[in-house]
């Protein structure tokens, strides 16, 4: 008996293994369908022994449930067991301002040793199992980390990978995937184009290409994040927040839970509270027209397109979201929100992050961390709950964001003017600009 199969979503046809997967170029050989589910012969009881065991090594440490049949093609740097933390300030802020007591624990994808975010995972896995099938040559559109991530693991593979980065792309992006030897191409125009432009290239040339969010190596991998809270976490969160461009987080959490059902471990689905940037917020802007409007018929295919977004996050600049029908489901099924955070106020998150835990945050982690503010405001978080916020990236990913940090420099010319600071002098006035 094989380890794993895939199962179509929409006819329900099984591909055997990876291998037939990409053969049929990552479609359903029957209906067409891109999207596709893996299911394993083991027991799902062997998830528990994996959480038992407290590995800690990588997400490999869930072989058993990863579409991978040799360990010997593991393409790994100790990805994907990052630490989830308590932050306490934030606890006190809820309560503080709000009244609310509710626990707040983050998610440390900035820790992760790749590049840095949380696309770690699903490219160490991508690159593992293109490699056990020997593909040699690929082929991502992106707004930025994801090809990171993609570009680091698959030169680890000796893979060949072609990138298609939008116009206004961070340049540490792609100096990072120039760096690894692989080929950059920066097109003009926006993340839609550069998808355009990626899906005829890989077809000229007859490459695979990244599935995108639905893609099973993505969301195989990124699965393992939910074994890792349960691993973790006394209790498991009843509120999940994460910062929205396509949306693959609930996609595969909402898999690893249905996967792991029978378990009992676990006995509710978090409240999904995905958070977009202001200029930037097509699925928000769709979601709550269909919230005023009572969820008509129809309304999962009803949202704004955003042609050439002008955020300051160009992680987060997917102004056309075809995965909207399927992440506002999600999104509703869970009794989450889609909400959107003022970009303005994104360096008051990140300094009072670097003040309070010492911790430099990258914009979109700022954009999910000022989602947990704006809930609070909006009384979307209760009392009790248990919330975890996806820190995705850290302050690497954007020098810029980084220069814009600083706020206590004084420009002197003689020792005379110099007079010592109290650090507590700060607080306040953090504080103050975040509740501005
Ligand atoms: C740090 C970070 N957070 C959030 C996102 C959004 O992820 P998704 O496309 O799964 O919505 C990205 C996407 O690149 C990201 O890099
Ligand atoms: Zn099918």
């Amino acid at each position: 008996m094989s380890k794993y199969q895939l199962n179509c979503k929409k006819c329900g046809h099984v591909i055997a293994n990876m291998k037939e997967w990409f053969e049929s170029s990552q479609k359903c050989p029957v209906c067409g369908s891109n999207h596709a589910l893996v299911s394993y012969s083991a027991s799902p009881e062997g998830v528990k022994q994996l959480i038992d065991a407290n590995l800690a090594q990588s997400v490999f440490d869930y072989f058993d449930f990863l579409p991978l049949d040799d360990k010997q093609n593991i393409v790994t740097s100790g990805e994907g067991v990052i630490p989830v933390e308590n932050w306490t300030f934030l606890e006190e802020y809820a309560k503080t301002y709000h009244q609310i007591e509710c626990k707040v624990h983050v998610y440390r994808n900035d820790l992760n040793p790749g590049t840095g975010t949380f696309k770690d995972v699903a490219a160490s896995v991508a690159a593992s199992v293109l490699k056990e099938n020997r593909i040699t040559h690929f082929a991502i559109a992106s707004t930025g980390n994801i090809a990171t991530a993609f570009s680091y693991y698959l030169a680890k593979a000796g893979i060949s990978l072609a990138v298609f980065i939008p116009q206004d792309a961070l340049l540490a992006n792609e100096a990072e995937i120039s760096s690894y030897g692989q080929k950059v191409f920066r097109v003009k125009g926006d993340y839609a184009y550069a998808k355009k432009l990626a899906a005829e290239y890989a077809k000229k040339h007859n490459i695979l290409i990244s599935g995108g969010n639905i893609d099973p190596m993505r969301v195989e991998a990124k699965k393992t994040m939910v074994f890792e809270w349960i691993r973790q976490m006394d209790e498991f969160p009843t509120v999940y927040v994460q910062a929205l461009s396509g949306g693959t987080g609930p996609i595969a959490i909402d898999k690893a839970l249905d996967d792991i059902k029978s378990l009992n471990l676990v006995n509710h689905y978090p409240r999904y509270i995905m958070v977009q940037p202001s200029a930037c917020n097509p699925m928000t802007l769709g979601w709550e027209n269909a919230k005023a409007n009572g969820f008509p018929e129809g309304w999962l295919n009803d949202y704004p397109i955003i042609d050439a977004p002008q955020t300051k996050v160009p992680t987060l600049a997917t102004g056309n979201p075809a995965t909207f029908p399927i992440i506002a489901e999600l999104v509703k099924k869970s009794g989450g929100e889609m909400i959107t955070f003022d970009e303005s106020k994104m360096i008051d998150v990140a300094r009072l992050t670097a003040y309070e835990k010492n911790v430099r945050i990258g914009p979109a982690s700022s954009i999910a961390l000022g989602g947990f503010f704006e809930s609070l405001k909006q009384g979307i978080i209760k009392n009790g709950d248990v919330v975890l916020v996806n820190i995705g990236e850290g302050v690497r990913r954007a020098p810029e964001f980084m220069e814009e940090m600083i706020y206590t420099t004084e420009h002197v010319s003689s020792s005379e003017e110099c007079n010592p600071h109290h650090i507590e002098q700060y607080k306040e006035e953090l504080y103050d600009a975040l509740n501005r």
